[in-house]
């Protein structure tokens, strides 16, 4: 199991928006460190036992902005794993100090172009909706949010070969556990 305590972090998280391979990319990562993965979006579905989808259109976004917070917060707390955090989850204050705090995080930064082909499968987006301009809806929400997924410890590009991605973060990690 990678030890946390060299870099003097709980836990590992991933940052990034929608589509950029968090939960991919944490999976993978999880077994090469021998850490336990967690998703927020996956554990808001296991607790609501509703889909992300329907939490928006049943509930509305200031719902799932609420019940959000509270698992992303429940999972920073967690030691010795890696947690995939919905992509909106950086707009919320406590969440960023929590992950300040408690978190080693790594970005993954990915280009409007390959994200959107890479959200063009998914139902778990309910910011994006067919027939509408999602280059322009991605775009927005980047510019929103880009200053707080560059104060990352770690930011890497993501737009091509996953396994190349693994490998610099595991170089990255095992450089400060020289
Ligand atoms: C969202 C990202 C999604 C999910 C929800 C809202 C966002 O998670 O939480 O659709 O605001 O960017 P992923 O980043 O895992 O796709």
């Amino acid at each position: 199991m990678f030890d946390l305590t060299k870099i003097k972090k709980k836990n590992i998280c991933l940052i990034g928006l929608m589509g950029s391979g968090k939960s991919i990319i944490g999976k993978e990562l999880s077994k090469y460190l021998d850490l336990r993965f967690f998703d927020s979006d996956k554990a808001i579905e296991d607790e609501t036992k509703k889909s992300i989808n329907s939490i928006f259109q049943e509930e509305g976004e200031l719902y799932f902005r609420n019940l959000e917070e509270r698992i992303c917060l429940e999972l920073l707390r967690y030691e010795n794993c890696i947690i995939s955090l919905g992509g909106g989850s950086i707009i919320n204050s406590k969440i960023r100090e929590s992950i300040k705090k408690n978190s080693y995080s790594i970005y993954l930064n990915v280009n409007i172009k390959n994200l959107l082909i890479r959200v063009k499968k998914s139902n778990k987006r309910p910011l994006l909706y067919q027939n509408k301009n999602n280059e322009e809806i991605l775009t927005n929400l980047f510019k929103d949010r880009q200053k707080f997924y560059e104060k990352a410890d770690f930011i890497v590009n993501n737009n091509n070969d996953k396994y190349k991605v693994i490998n610099e973060i595991k170089n990255k990690l095992r450089s400060y556990a020289k």
